[in-house]
């Protein structure tokens, strides 16, 4: 076991414990009469260890996936809450991906202005990224996350043996955000470039968490509120989401390393870099896609994107480009630059 407190600057804190067999150790984390929140599919292959887990509990389960983390989801979640007769000091105990993870910590933060949450993270990406730092939402008026609050869970559980029932998709997305933070770190850089096994290998995987978890630990409780640093975790993401929301049928994960992939081109053009490393950036986000770059018309997809946005009165796009290893800095281009950039460095690909 291996356990460490994330201390927030608004005096939060939250446990996070690396565990096997996590659900067995559950009950100490959550008071006399918790609750469990979790989605369709993990309740199908786990329901019995989180049935003998929290025996006594009431539950509630969603339908899996994105187009769930919903009001409709949320409210449902809550009336179940308020049904059990859950009091101020029950503990939600979230099961589950990052839909869980932010939905239950939405739904924790709001029934009786706030009861503790635990979140179990079922998924690689939730174990790397989601279930650290706080932030819980819902989609909103067709907008990705558009309601929600920073808040930290009272503790995280992970257990890495929930990946042996992950599909390969979902691997990619974890690994997305995996080399999002070997960008930012140079040890997990090193660690999955002079790794020359498969990326998808399980035990490797798992070994990779501790590290992934640290680093967002540390910058969440330098940054608890997303003022500042915390800025650096979109690395890569702004050209991920214009991907993302215009080649629907790509998982978040690719479109982070095709994401990761441009905008180290980007990097190239316009700032002072190291060209050699983001090469072997570059090389690592195409050893896990399956979608070379080519493939995508990123430029169409930037130039959408920008359409598509509420607020386009600067006329510009902030980026978090990758630059060093360990390093990344923000660029600002002018739209129309940014779009024929990108079509340039597609045509000479
Ligand atoms: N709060 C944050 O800081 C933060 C950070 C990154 C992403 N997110 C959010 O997280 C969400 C994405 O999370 P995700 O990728 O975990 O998605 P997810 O929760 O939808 O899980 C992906 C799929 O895997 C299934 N699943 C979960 N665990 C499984 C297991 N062990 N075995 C088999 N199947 C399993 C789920 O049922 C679902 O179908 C997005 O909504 C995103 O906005 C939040
Ligand atoms: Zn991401």
């Amino acid at each position: 076991m291996n356990e460490f407190v994330i201390k927030t600057s608004t005096r939060e804190t939250c446990t996070v414990i690396l565990q096997e067999n996590a659900l067995a150790h559950l009950a100490k984390h959550v008071g006399t009469s918790p609750f469990y929140f979790t989605d369709e599919n993990v309740f199908r292959l786990y329901r019995t260890q989180i049935e003998k887990a929290l025996p006594t509990a009431q539950g509630y389960t969603m339908s899996a996936g994105e187009a769930f983390k919903t009001p409709e989801t949320l409210f449902k979640l809550l009336e179940a809450m308020a049904g059990a007769g859950l009091t101020k000091r029950s503990a939600l105990v979230a099961v589950g991906g990052g839909v869980v993870g932010d939905l239950g910590g939405l739904a924790a933060g709001l029934y009786m202005r706030g009861i503790p949450f635990v979140f179990v993270p079922t998924t690689l990406l939730a174990d790397v990224d989601a279930a650290i730092g706080g932030k819980t939402a819902i989609d909103f008026c067709g907008v990705k996350n558009l309601l929600g609050t920073i808040r930290q869970p009272r503790a995280v559980l992970v257990d890495s043996s929930f990946l042996c029932t992950l599909p390969r998709r979902e691997l990619v997305c974890g690994l997305g955000e995996i080399v999002k933070h070997a960008a930012l770190l140079p040890s997990l850089f090193n660690r999955l470039c002079s790794w020359d096994g498969g990326l998808f290998d399980l035990d490797f995987l798992a070994g990779l968490i501790p590290e992934n978890l640290r680093l967002k630990a540390e910058i969440v409780s330098h940054d608890p509120t997303d003022a500042g640093l915390r800025k650096r975790l979109n690395l890569g993401h702004t050209t991920a989401h214009a991907i993302e929301l215009f080649k629907c049928g790509l998982s978040h994960g690719e479109c982070v390393l095709l994401g990761i992939f441009y905008e180290a081109e980007l990097a190239k053009r316009y700032l002072d870099c190291d060209g050699e490393y983001l090469a072997r950036l570059q090389a690592l986000c195409m050893r896990i896609s399956e979608v070379g770059p080519k493939e995508i018309d990123v430029a169409s997809c930037a130039r959408l994107a920008r359409l598509d946005k509420k607020n386009p009165e600067s006329g510009k796009v902030a980026l978090v480009v990758p630059t060093k290893k360990g390093e990344c800095a923000m660029l600002e281009l002018p739209f129309e630059e940014y779009e024929g950039a990108l079509a340039a460095i597609r045509s000479a690909l």
